[in-house]
């Protein structure tokens, strides 16, 4: 199989599954076998290409678990398809690496891993909030560099966050889900744009609000702004949250960040093109006092030329979901996904997917987005 070592699990297995990349834990392995699979698994960190992926296909392959570093079009998978293959996973919830128009035509289900990166990705999102507010990076560097002479009264002066307003673009689980971290954490009052009100986060936060004004303090605000260029001229901070595809590629620009507040926050987990970074580069260098914190990156995993030498840019590798707990049950729902279809199992279609992490997972595949395009039976 190409130049690459790949370890196979269950060699007995009726069904042949080839797999990308090691996943982490055992749950994920364990069902494969359950459904009597032979996993094949490559075991090299490198992105591997459609060509070197279709030769592990082969010809005869019954399912793959892929990751979103590869471009998964019709060229895999009708390869798969051909192969006798009947079912793919992402090893994410994002799919702008996926062509489910092509899959759906070529008959291939589609499966992500939503539910289990939530509090994860907002978690990192406070994270690069306060980071870049607060100026961590660059306090860092100074302190490894030898150059921490005694406290000052001016040194690496940030901004309060506390009663200031934070926007999100993108306000599904995820987004939501910071809101609601940054408004009951840090009272902060929140604005958010999304084609869909969210009537949830904005109950759940009146309600905190009204706990607020019972107990004397401070109450918080959410309101949904009709246009991106209203959030961004409000918000001190505003956390990008959407997903990627035509409408939003390069949504954020230089018209756009020249909008924002001088001293305002951007943050990125969503997927790095929502922001022209070269656009994002040019204003950080002509407005030092705004802050950008990065977890994707345009073209990954390479960087826009002068970011990684912005001292007013906090950046990660693209990890947002990665704790155990997350990429473990990434796997399990990846695992589950490829073998629900392999069992002949209908699609899953509530939004509570945590059943599938516990002991007695349902008899369902637990997130296929295609499922309906397919006209695939839905659990009852
Ligand atoms: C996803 O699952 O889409 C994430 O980007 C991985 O962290």
């Amino acid at each position: 199989m190409g130049t690459y070592e790949w370890r196979v699990h269950h060699p007995e297995g009726r069904f042949r599954v080839v797999v990308t990349k090691e996943l982490p834990g055992e749950r994920w392995l364990e069902i494969l076998t359950a459904a009597d699979c032979r996993v094949e698994i490559c075991t090299s960190p490198d992105v591997l290409t459609v060509e070197a992926i279709q030769s592990a296909i082969g010809t005869s392959c019954h399912a793959a678990i892929g990751q979103l570093t590869e471009d998964w079009g019709a060229t895999l998978f009708n390869a798969l398809r051909e192969a006798g293959g009947t079912a793919y996973s992402n090893y994410a919830v994002g799919f702008n690496n996926v062509d489910v128009a092509a899959a759906t035509r070529i008959g291939i289900p589609v499966g992500n891993t939503p539910g289990v990166l939530t509090e994860t990705t907002a978690e990192m999102a406070v994270t690069l909030t306060f980071a870049a507010a607060r100026r961590i990076g660059e306090a860092e560097r100074y302190l490894r560099a030898g150059r921490y002479q005694g406290w000052l009264p001016t040194l690496f002066l940030g901004e309060l966050l506390m009663g200031k307003t934070v926007g999100i673009i993108g306000a599904g689980r995820i987004g939501a889900t910071y809101a609601r971290m940054m408004a009951q954490g840090h009272h902060m009052n929140v604005i958010y744009y999304d084609l869909y009100p969210n009537p949830q986060l904005e109950e759940d936060l009146a309600a905190y609000s009204a706990l607020q004004t019972t107990r004397g303090q401070t109450p918080v605000t959410c309101r949904r702004m009709d246009t991106i260029e209203a959030l961004l001229q409000e918000a001190d901070c505003v956390s990008i949250h959407t997903v990627l595809d035509d409408t939003t590629r390069h949504m954020i620009n230089a018209e756009r960040l020249g909008m924002m507040k001088k001293n305002a926050i951007l943050v990125n987990t969503s997927r790095g093109p929502v922001i022209k970074e070269d656009d994002l580069v040019a204003h950080c260098r002509t407005h030092p006092d705004f802050r950008a914190g990065l977890d994707v990156f345009e073209n990954e995993p390479e960087m826009a030329a002068g970011l990684d030498a912005l001292d007013n840019v906090i950046i990660v590798p693209h990890i947002a979901s990665a704790t155990s707990w997350t990429r473990q049950g990434m796997a399990t729902l990846a695992a589950s996904n490829v073998a629900g279809l392999l069992m002949g199992y209908p699609a899953w279609n509530k939004p509570d997917i945590l059943p599938f992490l516990g002991d007695a997972p349902p008899q369902a595949a637990p997130s296929i987005i295609n499922a309906e395009a397919l006209g695939l039976a839905m659990a009852a």
